[in-house]
């Protein structure tokens, strides 16, 4: 087959590559002329500037329509999450009473957890603002209110659970906190009535006698109003979530207990389906070892 080309000397073969990359009969570079090139060259050049005109012009416009403060797209979640503090690897919050080691990871992480909410923290961040009512700070038309102020959540609020009277959060003596937060919903106004939401706390039906009666702090469990609404990050920057804590006064020892914790309310609807099992719930296992005599 190709019979023709394997006739040609190594050296017609040079001369042809030679004339392609630079013919000097017709002024030719890789087979086009100068102009030929400029050309093109020209056109990608007017090319690449028009769709990077494109990209910039898309984006300004994009940004125009974006709120600083807001973003523009929320998920409309009729029950906000929930979620425990300490939280390490899991929902579960085992340890043994007599093992110092198991149970003080979880008051280190209260510990850090919790030192944004020292007093002197809030009384340098915060308002102190008048409970049970919203604390909106609405903008006036296109004039923005910001930044926004935040109420003081004091961690003395927390009372036994504070970390303050009782250094180790009752895990020493077998009546430990559990912290439990509101995961942030710009805009949520949680209350009606004037009423302010409150969590409960309760167990599978085989645990329940197991697990004993609770105490919560602030009294009743509740979600004071004035922490809401929530305007964002960016205008309220100072903003501390509030928190409710749970003990357990008398939960049994050296057994699995299963334990859900909920928002009630009457604006925060009861969670619709299991799509999304943390909405208005959260739901853990604790367990306290004993060395047994
Ligand atoms: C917060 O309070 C705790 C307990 O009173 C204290 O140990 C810690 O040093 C405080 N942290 C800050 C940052 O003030
Ligand atoms: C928080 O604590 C500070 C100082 O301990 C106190 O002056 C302030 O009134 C407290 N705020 C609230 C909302 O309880
Ligand atoms: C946030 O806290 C800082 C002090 O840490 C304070 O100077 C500032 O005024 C606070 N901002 C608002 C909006 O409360
Ligand atoms: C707790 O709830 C009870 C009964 O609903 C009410 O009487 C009491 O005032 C509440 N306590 C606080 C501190 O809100
Ligand atoms: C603690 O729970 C046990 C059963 O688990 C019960 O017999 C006892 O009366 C409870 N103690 C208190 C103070 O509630």
């Amino acid at each position: 087959m190709a019979k023709d080309g394997e006739k040609k000397t190594c050296g017609q073969v040079m001369d042809e590559w030679k004339e392609f990359i630079w013919n000097p009969r017709t002024h030719e570079f890789l087979g086009r002329t100068a102009s030929s090139w400029g050309l093109i060259l020209l056109f990608y050049l007017i090319f690449y500037i028009f769709l990077a005109g494109m990209f910039v012009l898309t984006m300004y416009v994009m940004l125009l329509t974006l709120d600083e403060y807001q973003p523009t797209y929320q998920d409309r979640l009729a029950t906000p999450g929930m979620m425990i503090r300490p939280k390490l690897e899991s929902l579960e919050i085992t340890y043994n009473i007599e093992n110092t080691e198991s149970w003080d990871k979880y008051v280190q992480a209260l510990d850090a957890f919790l030192t944004p909410y020292n007093n002197s923290q809030q009384v340098m961040n915060n308002k102190e603002c008048t409970p049970d009512t919203y604390f909106v700070q609405e903008d006036s038309g296109e004039i923005r209110n910001n930044p926004k102020r935040s109420c003081q959540f004091n961690r003395t609020m927390l009372e036994e659970c504070s970390g303050i009277t009782d250094r180790d959060y009752g895990y020493r003596a077998g009546k430990p906190c559990i912290l439990i937060k509101l995961n942030r919903v710009i805009g949520m106004l949680p209350g009606k009535d004037g009423k302010s939401p409150y969590v409960t706390c309760g167990a599978k039906k085989e645990d329940a006698a197991n697990m004993g009666a609770l105490v919560y702090y602030p009294p009743n469990g509740t979600f004071n109003l004035m922490y809401f609404p929530y305007y964002g990050k960016r205008a309220q920057v100072n903003y501390t979530q509030p928190l409710v804590a749970v003990k357990f006064m008398n939960a049994t020892f050296n057994t699995d207990i299963n334990v859900e914790c909920k928002i009630n309310s009457n604006t925060i609807a009861e969670p619709q389906s299991d799509r999304d099992k943390f909405a208005g719930r959260v739901s853990f296992k604790l367990r306290i070892n004993e060395a047994k005599n």
